[in-house]
């Protein structure tokens, strides 16, 4: 039974402020949850309520959210069963009234929402992804890992968001989180070498300037091989190129011209004849539904197409991109939704439309690990949380080896089945 609840302002990976909470049961057990944030987000995501007081963090604050769930939310959550995850997220929905959460605020409803389940889950005496996804959750996902950052992650001119490579040909979760580093070592040197710059980005990725994206497509192949992986076998690759942030007037300006959603399709199936491409995410913009369905069906079984900007996770848009099939993937952030009920919703209408999901962490991170038992909670098969470098990124591929290890012989790593779809 749910006795307290205490929430506060923290900072997150990029030093902006987020909520936390921490959520108290009467037999003792405590759990604390963190929120994340994006940089690159989609116009229809929930609403993360920031002060707008400029003399604190450049406005960024959250003591407004931080204050709607000690005022607001407390009082009518305490008493509570912890367990009771779907009557308490439609509890803080209907104090909020709001289809886009802008009067409590989503990082207000999200952070309580993990922490209830959190301290659910440890009352319960069990992990977050046993507790979430029941006895016969075993599925390991394939870490995308980011391992080359352009965009709005990286001040550099490369376009593409971010660069990925998968490790589809490991027997195991630890040995591809194993390749992922040993290649973001070999990258290194390869930039090194050729006078690249070798400062990061936000998902903690390298973010040289570049000639072109495929580029960096090179690099990186370059630098599987040179830790002594298979490119196209061992390891493929997977883009977010985050088309929105390039997107006006009807054009996508991309290396240094513009192009329409036509052409941009053709581009991309040009990479895809020339690197093994598995999986492009927010490859057109947000709004553009017709190119997205046209770029759908001509890639056909070949490549997954994630919706991230498209999507944000919301069953109402993923319905209509299921009717009109703009997208056969998801990507799946808690805090675009914000709450973990309408994850799950969103996630169960994705996989019974026989859409892929990716579990998804945000640019602007916390050493908060809920989506690593998301991702096996749900048996998506798929997780992207950045690079293997740097604390808020790898706290939750870390949380992966946990859970591969509790699992011991009843673990499977996703490999290859996680893009059953795609033929090198
Ligand atoms: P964001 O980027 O967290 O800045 O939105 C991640 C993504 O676009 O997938
Ligand atoms: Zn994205």
């Amino acid at each position: 039974t749910i006795e307290g609840i205490v929430a506060r302002e923290i900072l997150d990976s990029r030093g902006n402020p987020t909520v936390e909470v921490e959520v108290g049961l009467d037999d003792g057990t405590v759990a604390r949850a963190a929120v994340p944030s994006g940089a690159s987000t989609g116009a229809f995501e929930a609403i993360e309520l920031r002060d707008g007081d400029k003399d604190r963090y450049n406005g960024k604050g959250v003591e407004k959210a931080v204050a709607n769930i000690e005022d607001r939310i407390v009082d009518q959550l305490v008493g509570y069963e912890a367990s009771e995850q779907r009557l308490i997220d439609q509890k803080m929905l209907d104090i909020d009234g709001t289809d886009d959460k802008s009067e409590l605020g989503a990082n207000a409803i999200l952070g309580v929402s993990l922490a209830v389940a959190k301290a659910a889950a440890n009352s319960a005496e069990l992990s977050l992804f046993r507790y979430l996804g029941g006895p016969h959750a075993h599925l390991l996902p394939v870490p995308m890992m980011n391992i080359l950052n352009g965009g709005a992650h990286a001040d550099s001119n490369v376009d593409v968001q971010e660069f990925m490579i998968a490790p589809i040909g490991a027997p195991s979760f630890r040995e591809a989180l194993r390749s992922g580093a040993e290649v973001y070592h070999a990258l290194k040197s390869v930039l090194k070498k050729k006078g690249l710059a070798t400062g990061l980005g936000d998902e903690g990725g390298f973010a040289p300037d570049l000639p072109t994206n495929s580029t960096a497509l090179d690099l990186i192949a370059e630098a599987v091989e040179k830790a002594g992986y298979r490119v196209g076998t061992d390891i493929v690759f997977a883009l977010d190129v985050a088309a929105t942030e390039f997107f006006s007037d009807g054009v996508y300006t991309f290396e240094g011209g513009t192009k329409t959603a036509d052409e941009m399709t053709a581009y991309y199936h040009k990479l895809a004849d020339d690197y093994p491409i598995v999986s492009i995410e927010d490859p057109l913009s947000e709004d553009d539904w017709s190119g997205w369905a046209g770029l759908t069906a001509s890639v056909g079984e070949r490549i997954q197409i994630v919706g991230d900007d498209l999507f944000v996770t919301n069953p109402q848009r993923i319905a209509r991109g299921i009717a009109e099939q703009t997208a056969n993937a998801v990507l799946v952030k808690v805090n675009q939704i914000g709450s973990l009920t309408e994850t799950f919703e969103a996630v169960d209408m994705a996989h019974r439309a026989g859409f892929k999901c990716m579990m998804s962490h945000r640019s602007g991170e916390t050493e908060d690990t809920t989506i690593a038992d998301l991702a096996v909670a749900t048996g998506c098969g798929q997780i992207k949380t950045g690079a293997p470098a740097r604390s808020d990124r790898v706290a939750k591929y870390n949380q992966l080896l946990r859970i591969e290890e509790e699992l011991a012989d009843a673990a499977r790593y996703a490999g290859t089945s996680a893009f059953p779809r795609y033929r090198s």
